[in-house]
């Protein structure tokens, strides 16, 4: 199969371009418009990449779905601070352009695996029960599971600019299915549940004006004896998922060829895997002080922070997202394995031996910030 990645040079993207050309039978085409991540990939005889933007190289774009067999459309700004303080970009980028290449693969007859998210769901309906009406027996029987056939989406006050993203990508969905209802658009839909691994975004020390998801927040204070700040107390749950796991599940519905996929959305997530952010801060500081630390360099100072000053005033959370997953498992075969500690030490040890290798003393201790 011919199949083409648009956002196929970021953190999902590369695993997934890794995923195909291992199966030895697909063309990989990305696009992205940065390849730092895919560099590693760019000599191989089956992996054609191109530096684009869909939002202005539209020529290039149309002509490359012409060529394909699947188009996988990962585009977006995906990191919660854009959201917040730049969500006309946002609107731009993760509906507009998206809209366009789900237009022009429905009138080429194209099929679509469109990337879109669990912060579709929004917070959890528990969220807005008030807390005196959380009796034990109330709580006992509340299911929170997010499924993608019966669960309600639920987002805030449009001066929340953070839910721009989510009621982007939750229209987009809606159009894509109306486009598959009443034209003919075989498509299928991906809501990724919070993938960790090796390349996710990057340190917010090398990119000072932008500002990634948590666990390289995180991952940043640990390296440079820096400040973990656990937004809101780090009270939100989120359920972790490997990126190998992730990527078999979404590899399977890149070659589905038998129609069972299409015209689905699927969670695809770990649902054993719930931590608090503040859990998950303590662990990613138990592994890393196991694994890497020297015993002298500082460790980082864990801080609360409110979400506000965080982020900007627009910030809002999702309090819990845990995926129903049965979809996948049924009609994928699908299952994954990988476990809160073995994820969180994985993707640590890609991270540290990346921040060894740039400073070039590999038997140095990896915290070179100030002592405690
Ligand atoms: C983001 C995107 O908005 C989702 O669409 C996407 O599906 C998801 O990442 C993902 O990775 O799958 P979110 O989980 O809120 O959603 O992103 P993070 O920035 O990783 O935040 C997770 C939690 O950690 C939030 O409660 C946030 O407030 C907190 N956080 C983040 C901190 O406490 N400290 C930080 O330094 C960064």
């Amino acid at each position: 199969m011919q199949v083409v990645l648009l956002g196929g040079g970021g953190f999902i993207g590369s695993h997934l371009a890794e995923w195909l050309l291992r199966r030895g039978r697909h063309e990989v085409i990305a696009t992205d418009i940065n390849h730092e991540k895919v560099r590693h990939l760019l000599d191989h005889n089956r992996f054609t990449y191109f530096d684009s933007d869909i939002h202005t190289d539209t020529a290039l774009t149309r002509q490359l779905l012409e060529s394909a067999d699947v188009v996988v459309n990962l585009v977006a700004v995906a990191t919660p601070k854009t959201y917040t303080l730049n969500p006309m970009h946002v609107f731009e980028l993760d509906f507009l352009d998206n809209l366009r290449v789900a237009q022009q693969c429905t009138d080429m007859n194209k099929r679509l695996i469109q990337f879109s998210t669990c912060e579709i769901y929004g917070p959890t309906w528990l969220s807005l029960v008030p807390q005196d009406l959380r009796t034990p027996d109330f709580m006992a029987r509340a299911d929170i599971t997010q499924s993608e056939e019966t669960t309600a989406m639920i987002t805030g006050p449009i001066h929340e600019t953070r839910w721009i993203y989510a009621t982007s990508k939750h229209l987009l969905e809606r159009v894509i299915h109306a486009m598959g209802f009443q034209q003919g658009l075989d498509y299928s839909i991906i809501r990724p549940f919070n993938f960790v691994g090796p390349r996710f975004d990057f340190l917010p020390s090398d990119k000072k004006d932008e500002s990634p998801r948590m666990f390289a927040q995180f991952m940043d204070a640990l390296l440079r004896s820096g400040r973990i700040s656990l937004v809101d107390g780090g009270l939100a749950q989120r359920c972790y998922t490997y990126i190998d796991d992730a990527v078999e599940a979404i590899g399977r519905v890149i070659e589905d060829t038998s129609g069972v996929t299409s015209r689905q959305a699927f969670n695809i997530g770990n649902p054993r895997n719930e931590a608090s952010v503040a859990e998950f801060a303590d662990l990613m500081i138990e592994i890393y002080k196991e694994r890497y630390w020297d015993g002298v360099a500082g460790l980082p100072e864990v801080v609360s922070v409110p979400g506000k000053e965080f982020f900007g005033p627009g910030y809002a959370d999702c309090d819990r997202r845990i995926p129903d997953i049965s979809k996948a498992r049924e009609l994928l075969g699908w299952e994954p394995s990988w476990d809160l500690r073995g994820l969180i030490g994985e993707t640590m040890d890609s991270f540290v031996r990346e921040f060894r290798s740039r400073h070039r003393d590999s038997d140095a201790p990896v915290a070179i910030g100030s002592r405690s």
